[in-house]
């Protein structure tokens, strides 16, 4: 049993706690935030013991009758592992304090890979995480990418691939302070920087990446070019794509054509958050020709990462050195069928 804290309770935050929590080889001991509104309030309505990252935080926290555990230090003081889930540029200052108390830690993709020097995938690099100090689970995008385009390397048909990726303007909860309305944004720079970043888990990935800014809030949706190695079928990339257990297969004729229905099935399912962790695809639109493979799919941003995350905290701590095995038992305890 190991003790992890998680450090920013937001929308990653939240749901890393919760994966934690229903896991039975590690144990939540704590969150740490700054914040004292309605969010805060919905961790101690779970039980969850909440610390403050600063001692401003503690005054707010205790005027609005939070009951507070202790300081980030205290929490740091009972924890094998640190998920940090702080906006960008907050963890990598974070880090710091971890690297000096010589705790393990794991940073998210909004932080960059020399935080860490290790950056994880779970299909594709477990193995290399193992008891190391820290990683940096990587972004929700370059999750997606690196889940697809590792399955396809593994059945020896990667050649090079070229995506189109359509990102969603801002998260739900936040839709009122910001994003873009009636307009689409693309990124100035191609590359844009999720190729780049699949390259710091995997450097012989060919992959180059545009991006493009849409007006909705759901989940990020990609197309995808790309060169295989020889000629193959649509039946042979299928099944290449069947040995990731983390993508879902999805189709127009089950009338999923849109990323508002895919989000309509999994909030129907019953998953927390209606959460989607899987990349879903879309197997009808898949498309071979010659040594040309063409697909799509859709992207749920605030979930895709917290499996991945689970299997980090497993590699760090020891905890379990076979991915497939981690990969396993974090599927089966989100239900990840
Ligand atoms: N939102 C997404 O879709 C998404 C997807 C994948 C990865 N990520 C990455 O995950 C990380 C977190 O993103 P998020 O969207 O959950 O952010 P968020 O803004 O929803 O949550 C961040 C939380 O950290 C708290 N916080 C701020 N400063 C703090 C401090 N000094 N100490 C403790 N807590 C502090 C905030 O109050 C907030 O509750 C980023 O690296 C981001 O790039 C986000």
């Amino acid at each position: 049993m190991k003790n992890i804290a998680v450090i920013g309770y937001g929308v990653i935050g939240k749901r890393v706690a919760d994966a934690v929590n229903v896991q039975d080889d590690m144990k939540l001991s704590g969150i740490c935030d700054v914040i004292s509104d309605w969010r805060i309030q919905n961790a101690v309505r779970k039980g969850y013991a909440v610390y403050t990252a600063t001692p401003e935080a503690e005054k707010e926290m205790k005027a609005a009758n939070i009951s507070v555990d202790g300081s980030m230090a205290d929490l740091l003081e009972k924890v094998d592992l640190v998920v940090d889930c702080t906006p960008k540029n907050i963890a990598a200052k974070n880090v710091e304090t971890y690297k000096k108390r010589g705790v393990k830690f794991i940073v998210q993709g909004g932080e960059k890979h020399k935080t860490t020097g290790h950056s994880f995938s779970a299909e594709n690099n477990y193995e290399s995480a193992v008891d190391l100090n820290a990683t940096r689970v990587v972004s929700c995008n370059t999750t997606s990418i690196l889940r697809t385009l590792t399955a396809l390397k593994r059945a020896d048909l990667l050649d090079s691939a070229r995506g189109t990726l359509l990102r969603r303007a801002t998260d739900p909860w936040e839709s009122h302070l910001g994003g873009i309305m009636n307009t689409m944004v693309p990124e100035k720079e191609i590359p844009s920087h999720q190729g780049p970043d699949a390259q710091s888990v995997d450097p012989n990935l060919d992959v180059v990446t545009a991006a493009v800014k849409v007006p909705e809030t759901l989940s990020h949706l990609h197309y995808w070019n790309v060169k295989l190695n020889r000629k193959s079928s649509k039946e042979e990339v299928l099944e290449a794509f069947k040995t990731s257990t983390r993508i879902q297969f999805i189709r127009y004729d089950q009338g999923l054509v849109s990323n508002n229905t895919i989000k309509e099935m999994y909030l129907d399912m019953g998953r927390p958050w209606g959460d989607m962790y899987e990349v879903a695809l879309w197997e009808d639109m898949l498309k071979v020709e010659g040594d040309e493979l063409f697909y799509a799919y859709v992207v749920d941003n605030q979930a895709i990462v917290i499996p991945e995350t689970i299997d980090a905290i497993r590699a760090l701590t020891g905890l379990e050195t076979d991915g497939i095995k981690s990969i396993e038992k974090t599927n089966q305890s989100l239900g990840i069928l």
